[in-house]
């Protein structure tokens, strides 16, 4: 048994931006991670050609400088680089091979018992700590929208994070489901591979390009937000001009609006349009069932597919192993209370960093928030 002021559980970036602003202000912590490895979902849970959507400046972590000629939109291979650098160098230890299977507060002892099936091993390891960070992140297990014949279908079906690169759908129809960044990106990659692709876009998204995004976030630092959605969206449409024609709808509420409300971001198009404006890349509407190799769409249509993509999203997985009455935690296992009050639960040392859905930007704000407050609690 082990025992630590703070545990955390996660070593993605939220788990070691926490673990560096303690060990910063001297707390001593430990950071739990279930792969064999610290930031798995960069390493291995996205595709090949990510780089972070947005420009160096919104995306450092605290005490984490990005060297001074780092590009502005880092790709993911140093991105990973850099935290491999600033972990060693900031005396953060993650414990990978540590599946958190239950987190319980001891009344009697006031603390958290953490336990964690050691995976090599195959031995149950337990933590004491007065304070306990989740930090498992938003994106913990892939979401598959449940389809009728999807488990008959006789072609490949994977979620988006298992997805790395095009080079196998040469040739192949594939079908990408969802039109967030991962969808409309895994498109562009598998088109431009030689796949004969196509998407399934449901909902109306707003579509910008990273430039376009850029110019909004830094104009939010001094016009109210109604203003710069105005703006984005009619650059927007300049730029992309209606898409309607193309089965792309936009959302009646502006994307900054929908960002900070629903922690729903715009695709930033990275070539995908042009693509879908030529006709390489086909836009279909939901599918209503699979039989063998066959789709079919609520449109009518129906083809013979290779492969289907589920860029679908993600779902948090804390309430499988966090035991809190007090249910700081909504049934998605997301903070009840919203952005900026998120990071901290009224009861018992309890913390989530990483759950605000505004990427590294928000994590870098909940783990300078956190520490801060475990400082003034050990100090009080
Ligand atoms: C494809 C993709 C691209 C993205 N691009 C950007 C971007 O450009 N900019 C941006 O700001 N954000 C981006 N994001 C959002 C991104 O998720 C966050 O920025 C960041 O990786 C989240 O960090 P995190 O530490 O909260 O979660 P994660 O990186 O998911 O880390 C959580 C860690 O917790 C571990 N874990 C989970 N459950 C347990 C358990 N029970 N026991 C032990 N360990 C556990 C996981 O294995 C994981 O390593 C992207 C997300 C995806 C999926
Ligand atoms: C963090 O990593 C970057 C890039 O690898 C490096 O330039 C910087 O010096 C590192 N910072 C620390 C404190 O190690
Ligand atoms: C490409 O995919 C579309 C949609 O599934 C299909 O209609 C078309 O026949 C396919 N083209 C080829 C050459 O297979």
């Amino acid at each position: 048994m082990e025992e630590v002021q703070v545990i955390i559980v996660g070593a993605g970036p939220a788990g070691l931006a926490t673990s560096a602003c303690l060990n910063h202000l001297k707390i001593t912590n430990v950071v739990l991670e279930r792969e064999d490895c610290y930031a798995s979902l960069w390493k291995k849970r996205s595709y090949d050609r990510l780089k972070l959507h947005l420009a160096k400046e919104f995306c450092e972590l605290p005490y984490m400088t990005f060297p001074p000629n780092a590009p502005t939109y880092i790709p993911k291979d140093m991105f990973v680089q850099y935290l491999e650098t600033n972990v060693s160098q900031l005396g953060i230890n993650p414990k990978c091979n540590q599946n958190v299977k239950s987190a319980l507060y001891e009344v009697d002892i006031n603390k958290w018992r953490v336990t964690a099936e050691n995976t090599l091993l195959g031995a149950q390891e337990e933590y004491l700590g007065k304070f306990l960070v989740v930090a498992s992140g938003e994106n913990s297990i892939g979401y598959v929208p449940e389809v009728q014949g999807l488990d008959e279908f006789k072609g490949e079906a994977i979620h988006s994070s298992n997805y790395e690169n095009g080079k196998k759908y040469g040739g192949k129809n594939v079908l990408v489901v969802g039109s967030g960044n991962s969808g409309m990106e895994i498109a562009y990659d598998l088109s431009n591979s030689g796949a004969n692709t196509s998407i399934v876009i449901r909902s109306p998204v707003h579509v910008l390009n990273k430039e376009i995004v850029h110019f909004g976030m830094v104009s939010l630092k001094f016009l109210p937000l109604n203003i710069v959605d105005k703006a984005v969206v009619l650059l927007g449409k300049l730029k992309y001009g209606d898409l309607t024609k193309y089965g792309i709808r936009k959302p009646k509420e502006g994307p900054f609006f929908l960002k900070a409300a629903k922690g729903r971001a715009p695709t930033i198009d990275v070539g995908s349009i042009n693509k879908i404006k030529t006709g390489e890349i086909k836009v279909l509407p939901s599918i209503t069932s699979i039989d063998g190799d066959l789709i079919r769409f609520q449109n009518g249509n129906v083809d013979s597919y290779n492969a289907i993509i589920f860029a679908t999203g993600y779902k948090s997985s804390v309430l499988n192993w966090l035991q809190d009455d007090n249910h700081y935690f909504n049934e998605n296992g997301m903070p009840q209370k919203s952005f900026p009050n998120h990071w901290k639960s009224e009861k018992r040392g309890l913390y989530s960093a990483g759950f605000s859905r505004r990427g590294l930007f928000g994590i870098a704000y909940d783990a300078r928030s956190i520490a801060e407050d475990i400082s003034s609690c050990l100090t009080s």
